[in-house]
């Protein structure tokens, strides 16, 4: 091999080596292979060659122009992925896989009606306060006067692990808690206790258009000395008229529950078909939305409240079933069915 060709690409490799940019690589280019370039240059000395060496050189030199420019481009695309490197590394972490646009989101309706229910009652001084899941079996029921083996477990099965403890079937589930931690304010300093606490319950239940076996309640408490069932009555429909911006027909009825005495089923008046009675309401023109009573003794005993010196309301409104009757949906099942079709409808009052 020529000596001047294996010198020449010695050098070129050497520095191609050390070429640390775009600018330098394109500069190289042109000294080696532009018109005026050192691999062409050679070919300038051809004339004293015989036309063997001639042709022999030629071959040579246009192998190594080749490999010279390939190398060249190979070090140009190397830069470039550097450079997209550097770029991506020091973008700030976006999901490029989310779509270019996207829609506003909406608020599922239980979390409408929960907000419009806390709203109202935050307004007349109740904490709203959090609670877990999963409770044990006194918080559900011995807490609230519901033995084991009391009949009134059956009517709500619910799903146990393998610990005892269960999945809450009722937000009264909190009400322990709740007493505990208010009862030194209202013994102490005289706090009346106000209370409310949204939260999702579960039941073994065989589901239709009424029933899920998940739903959302909201509890709600208040004790203090001197609380009747006129206090009761006046902060339900005040609620009531909160959430859908007028007066709203209810009816009380006698219920019972272990752990309010008396007891009571607050009806109001069929938001579907105005009363006139249709399959959401059994045809009876009301629906049962609110249970409610006077605080059991034992109750608020099991809570470290003396029940000769205070007495207090508490009740269970369906967060699932006002959503369904504000909001005209008729089938339960279709709030846990993940539709955004069917449930992106209720934005308009955020
Ligand atoms: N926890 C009851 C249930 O889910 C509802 C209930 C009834 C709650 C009366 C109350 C109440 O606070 O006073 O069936």
């Amino acid at each position: 091999m020529n000596e001047k060709i294996s010198e020449l690409r010695n050098q070129f490799e050497a520095e191609l080596r050390s070429v640390q940019n775009d600018t330098e690589l394109e500069n190289m280019r042109v000294a080696y292979l532009g018109k005026k370039g050192s691999i062409t240059a050679i070919l300038k000395d051809m004339g004293k060659l015989s036309d063997e060496e001639r042709r022999a050189l030629g071959q040579e030199v246009n192998v190594l122009k080749d490999e010279a420019a390939e190398k060249l481009a190979a070090k140009k695309e190397e830069f470039a992925r550097l450079e997209l490197e550097k770029e991506i590394n020091a973008a700030p972490e976006i999901d490029i896989s989310m779509p270019p646009t996207l829609e506003r989101g909406s608020y599922h309706p239980i979390t409408l009606v929960q907000r419009q229910c806390e709203a109202v009652f935050k307004s007349m001084g109740f904490a709203v306060e959090d609670y877990s899941e999963v409770v044990t079996d006194y918080e559900c029921f011995e807490a609230l006067n519901i033995p084991k083996y009391h009949p009134a477990r059956d009517m709500q099965d619910t799903y146990y692990l393998e610990n005892g403890q269960l999945l809450k079937s009722h937000t009264s589930a909190a009400q322990n808690a709740i007493y505990k931690k208010y009862k030194k304010a209202l013994v102490e300093d005289g706090v009346p206790i106000k209370a409310i606490f949204p939260g999702r319950c579960f039941r073994n239940e065989a589901t239709d258009a009424c029933h899920e076996n998940t739903f959302f309640q909201m509890e709600g408490v208040m004790v203090d000395k001197n609380i009747s069932i006129s206090n009761l009555i006046f902060f339900m429909k005040t609620m009531l008229s909160g959430v859908f911006n007028r007066d709203i027909k209810v009816r009380l009825r006698p219920g019972f529950f272990p752990f309010v005495e008396p007891g009571f089923e607050l009806d109001i008046n069929c938001e579907i078909c105005g009363g006139a009675g249709c399959p959401s309401c059994k045809h009876s023109g009301w629906l049962e939305l609110c249970p409610c009573g006077m605080i059991h003794p034992e109750v608020l005993k099991a809570g470290g409240i003396d029940p000769e010196e205070y007495t207090g309301f508490a009740f269970g409104l369906g967060l699932t079933r006002l959503a369904m009757m504000k909001y005209g949906i008729k089938d339960i099942r279709d709030l846990n069915g993940g539709s955004l079709a069917s449930m992106s409808q209720f934005t308009e009052d955020e």
